[in-house]
Formats: C-alpha cells, structure tokens, sequence
C-alpha cells in the first residue's frame, strides 16, 4: 500500500518532523522538484503578523537572496508570545552555573517572556532602537540570552562576540558594526577561573567611538569601574520597569544579527542573517534533526557567542517550544563527569556537543561517565568539526549505550544552521558521516575547475547551487567581500570552503577546510588573522601559521616565526609571542608550537608554499614534492631540522 504523506492533503503540514527514510525521500524530492512549494509549507505553522508575497528572489551572482519578502514578523513573538497559552507554565530555559554548589536558575516560557519584554524596555529606555547594533560581550548567564531575545524583540541588531575573545578583537567587531551599545557584566566564571569582563570592556571602548551606552548586568558582584553617562547598571534599571513590551514588526529581510567569523584573509567578517528565513530555518532544522518531542530536556553545550549557541541552544529550541538547558561551566570543571551530572540532575534527552570535548573527556577515562546513569538520553549531536571514529565510538557506546542515534551535524555561521545531517533514528547513520542533506538543501561536489562530479564513491569541493532560508545574506558593511569570499570560486555556487567525500550510498562525509582556515576545537580561525596577531610581537619580523592534527583539538596552531635578532632565550620568546596573540584575539588562537625559523619556504613571486609548512607540522617530511620553484630551497632542510 502506498503511504499517503501529510503534506499532499494538509495545507498545515509544517515538515517539523520527518518520520521515516521512506518519507525522508519523497519530501526531499519535493524540496528539489518544488523548492518555493516546499519552503512555504514549512513556513505556514509560524506566526506572521503578515505572510509574504514573493517565497524567493535569488541569484548567486550578486549575490542576491531574499526569502518570504513581503512578510512582517518578530522572531521573538515566534519564541515566546505564542507558547505563552499552550507552554506558559512550561520550562523555556534551564540554566546551570560554574559552580555545582550554587543553585540553578529555571524561567518558564511566562517568566522567559517578562524577562525579555522588561530587557527590552530598559533598552529603549537607554535609547536603543530598531536598526541599531548592539554589541553583547557576556558570561553564559541566564541575561545572556535575554539580551539577545531583547534586542530581536525591538529590532535592534545583536552582533554577540564570544567573551573569551581579547578587548582588541571586540573593539574591532564593535567598530566594524559601528554598534552603540555594549551590553555586558562586572565578571565571569569559567572553571577555576575568573575573568574581569568590564574591564577588557573598559579597555576595547578606548579605541570604540560609536558606542554611547553600556549595560552592565551584576553576575559575581565586583567592584567595576563605571564611566559615568555612558555606563549603567541593569540592575538599577530595570526597577519599576513593565513586563510587557510590544515586539516591533520587522520586514523578513531586516537584519536580524550579525556574527564574526574567520576566513582565509583579512579581519573577520560580519555575517548576517536575517528576521524570517533564519527562524524558518532554525527551527525547522531543530526539529527534524534531532527529532524533537514535546517532552525532551534538551542541552546544547555550546556558547552563545558561537552560531551552534545562536541557532540551537537559542533559536531553535525556543522557536519549537522546547526546554533549553545552558551551561555557564567547562567539561571538566570539578571534574571530567560534570556534563553527565548534568544530564542526570535534569533529564536531559538530546545533548549536542563537540568532538573536542568528547575527545578531552574519552581521555579522561569512562570511570567518570559510569558513576552516572544517563538513562534520559536518547538523541546525541556533534558539531564543528569532524568527529574521528574513535570519538564516534565511544561517544555512541559509552554515552548513548547504543542505543541513542549520534547525528553527525555539518554546517557553518554562514549557513545558519544544520545542512547535511543523519535526521536522529530517521535517515542512515554512519561513523565520522554527517549522513545525507536535509530536504531543501542541495549540496554538490566539484572539482577544482568547478565541474560538478555526479557519481558517488568520490571527493570534491562542497558547494551549494540553491538557496536555503538560513543563509548568509552579506557580510556587514562589505558586499563584495560576500561575493568573492563565497560566490567567486565557483560560477554560480555556494562554496563552503570544506573538502567532502560521497560514499557509495551518498553520504557525505567532510574532510575538512580547504583553505587558509583552521579548525581549533571548533573555533575557526584565519591563519592570515593569526600571522598579523604574532607580528605584532617586537621581535617578529614575519610568521606564517599552519594547522596540524591535534588529538583533542582536532587542529593545533603551528607557528613558524623569523625574528630580528636569534632570541637567546626561546621560552621566553614563545611565551611572549604567546602573550601578544592572546592580547590580540584571545586565549583561544594560542599557537601550541612556535618554531623560529631563519626565512620561509617561499617562491619566487614572494608566496609562502603551506604545503610545505603544514607537511613538516604534520610530522611528515618523507615527501615535500616539489620544491625546485622555491627562491631559496635550503631553506626546507633547516625548517625540516628544527621540527618541533
Ligand atoms: O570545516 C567545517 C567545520 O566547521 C566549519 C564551520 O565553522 P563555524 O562557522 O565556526 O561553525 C561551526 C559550527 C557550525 C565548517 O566549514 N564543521 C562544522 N561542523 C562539522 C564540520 N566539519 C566536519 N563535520 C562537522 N559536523
């Protein structure tokens, strides 16, 4: 008997939930044949204070694309206003601290609402308004994601800079979005550690001039220097302040973020999302995904300031009506159990992380896992990087018991959420293998010339040749670099800046970047970005970085450094440079090697030849290849000689 699908009968059929591979297929056929069809289906179950005219309008020369144009929305009565009837008592977010001792937090989709509608007004109160940006540099408080709910809530643009990175790295993200408003708090707590937020604040606005006010939310109660006029703290506020406030009606277009991130040149650049075809896609994503039910607990370990804590601890999750669990902590802080303590003391039933930490905590030992039961789980993520069969393993076995289905999840900031992924117990699942497209994305590999391989059982260039509504739409301030970053490589094509590998069956697997990006325990960074932090050091006259396999960071930082003068003391010299990049960007780009080098392995037209660098990084110089263009070929032996 031919089964009969929803979505030919029920106009309100939403595809939030894919039920088998049998429908899996017809609906990405669907999404393929009738993309328009498709996405308006998917979009029917949101609230619209007015639907669009137009599905799509695109082209990938400009590049243009703009989806459910005509539409008017906020994302935020999306997460919030139209649970409050049916989830009003229900628990929107859950929040744990550092500190296991201290209390947790717990706001229902009512008190979730009033706390976001009140941070909205106080926001409007100190002047914000639609259109403008506001940077938010926070700890993984609870305020955190109420000042990111609160700024969609009014139209303003939030543009999140992850608090690990240095005040350098923020005074530029603030500049480049001209923002006019920071909002942060007095400290954080990561691990053992504590970090004075306000102060590199403080220190990133020296160089800030569009900045008029800063909101100051008290999390561990320092003493932190205030500037007056500009600097107020939330707490005073927000006294007497109304838990309602109207959403602002947004067009489906207008920006909604703005997110930094790496790439091969240059400072980092602002992606954009925006209002309606990234919350269509964030939850749409989210459900399919990790197929969620009403009744799961979910956490995703991810910071806010990266996408993966926009779109899916956030966003996503809201969006379904879901309840989110955040974490201020680190995998291993008491100790290397932490994360499954957690996922006992709540309940948790889908938990999304990282390979780098399942890695860190496979090397911890299982003792830590077996004290708890995790008998909750039964859906488990990975995210940002490629996960190794061995971590796959032992994630699948000893965390899931085998019998939760891992989805292997890839995309990017600029995707805005989840491309090609196993759909949890629904499409095939398959060790270090993200697994098929999800219906409505059209992932091709080509060669180098751009040629598009059909067959399976090949390797090629991901690429994307049709839009999907969570895409990037520019780069802040910057079109151009939008288009050559992305739409110049390959004609009329999405390239994704990954290498994958389609199995025989048609399952993707990514390799891994391509070009000048490195993966650090999922954190993207430039080696260009990185180059230009170390140059800064005194001493240094020229480096050239490379990634190299890293057993828990899946990429480490390998530096080769030429200095003015030979150092006469190496450590002191490396913790220096060091120093300099943590300055710069932040602890996060610390190189793990740094070799002084006399000169680079160059060609004649002065280009550094990475492939060299990066096979003498990976411990392999049994074969250089080619080195007979190089302007100076001695140059290889010495670099080969002082291997770290
Ligand atoms: O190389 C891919 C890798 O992370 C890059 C995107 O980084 P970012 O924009 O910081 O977003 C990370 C979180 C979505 C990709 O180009 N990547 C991400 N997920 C995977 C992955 N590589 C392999 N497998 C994945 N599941």
């Amino acid at each position: 008997m031919t089964k009969t699908l929803n979505y030919q009968t029920s106009k309100t059929m939403s595809y939030h939930q894919i039920k088998d591979f049998e429908e899996y297929q017809q609906v990405y056929k669907r999404s393929v044949d009738d993309p328009e069809g498709f996405w308006a289906d998917v979009a029917e179950s949101f609230t619209w204070r007015k639907k669009w005219d137009t599905v799509l309008e695109w082209n990938f020369e400009e590049p243009n694309v703009k989806w459910f144009q005509g539409a008017k929305l906020n994302i935020t009565e999306n997460c919030l206003d139209r649970h409050l009837k049916t989830r009003g008592n229900k628990l929107a977010l859950i929040w744990e601290p550092n500190d296991p001792k201290e209390k947790f937090v717990r706001y229902t989709y009512r008190e979730l609402y009033e706390r976001v509608c009140q941070f909205a007004n106080v926001l409007k109160k100190n002047g914000a308004k639609k259109g403008d940006r506001i940077c938010i540099y926070m700890p993984m408080i609870p305020d955190l994601a109420v000042a990111v709910l609160a700024c969609a809530r009014i139209g303003a643009v939030h543009s999140v800079v992850f608090a690990g990175f240095s005040a350098s790295s923020m005074a530029d993200r603030i500049n480049d979005a001209e923002c006019s408003m920071v909002i942060t708090a007095d400290a954080l707590n990561r691990g053992t550690k504590q970090i004075p937020v306000k102060r590199i604040v403080n220190e990133a606005l020296e160089q800030c001039k569009t900045v008029k006010k800063v909101i100051v939310v008290e999390h561990l109660g320092w003493a932190v220097q205030m500037t007056e006029g500009r600097d107020v703290w939330y707490h005073d506020e927000v006294e007497g302040v109304s838990k309602e406030c109207p959403a602002e009606e947004m067009d489906a277009e207008d920006l909604l973020f703005i997110l930094y991130t790496s790439g091969s040149t240059g400072k980092p650049k602002g992606v954009v999302h925006t209002c309606a075809g990234y919350m269509v896609y964030a939850q749409y994503s989210f459900c399919n995904v990790f197929q969620y039910e009403e009744s799961d607990v979910y956490w995703c370990t991810a910071d806010i300031g990266w996408i993966t804590g926009h779109t899916y601890l956030l966003y996503g999750p809201l969006l379904a009506g879901a309840t989110t669990v955040m974490f201020e902590g680190v995998p291993t802080y008491p100790d290397a159990g932490r994360f499954w303590q957690i996922v006992d003391k709540f309940g948790v039933s889908i938990f999304y992380t990282a390979p780098t930490a399942i890695r860190a905590l496979m090397g911890a030992g299982v003792d830590h896992v077996l004290s708890y039961s995790l008998d909750s789980l039964r859906v488990l993520g990975s995210v940002g990087e490629p996960i190794n069969e061995e971590a796959w393993h032992w994630y699948h076995i000893h965390i899931g018991k085998e019998r939760s289905p891992v989805v292997d999840t890839w995309w990017q900031t600029e995707t805005g959420g989840i491309m090609i992924s196993t759909l949890a117990g629904v499409t095939p699942m398959k060790p270090s293998h993200a697994g098929f497209p999800l219906p409505g994305v059209q992932p091709i590999l080509v060669d180098s010339d751009g040629n598009e391989i059909k067959d399976n059982e090949v390797e090629g260039y991901l690429c994307m040749k049709f839009p999907w509504p969570g895409m990037i739409r520019t780069t802040y301030g910057d079109h151009e670099r939008c288009r050559i970053s992305y739409f110049s490589t390959y004609k009329g094509l999405y390239f994704t800046g990954d290498g994958a590998k389609r199995d025989k069956d048609g399952l993707y697997r990514i390799i891994g970047r391509v070009d000048d990006v490195i993966n650090v325990s999922g954190h993207r960074f430039g080696t260009a970005e990185i180059e230009e932090a170390i140059n800064h050091n005194k001493n240094v006259i020229e480096s050239a970085v490379v990634g190299y396999p890293h057993d828990v960071k899946g990429q480490g930082i390998y530096a080769y450094v030429i200095c003015d003068k030979m150092p006469e003391n190496i450590d002191n010299l490396r913790s220096e440079i060091i120093e300099t990049v943590v300055q710069q960007i932040g602890k996060i780009a610390r190189p793990d090697k740094i070799q002084v080098v006399s000169g680079l392995p160059k060609t004649r037209s002065g280009k550094i030849m990475r492939r060299i660098l990066r096979k003498v990084a990976e411990g392999d110089t049994s074969n250089l290849g080619d080195t007979s263009t190089l302007l100076d070929p001695d140059i290889v032996d010495e670099i080969k000689e002082g291997a770290l």
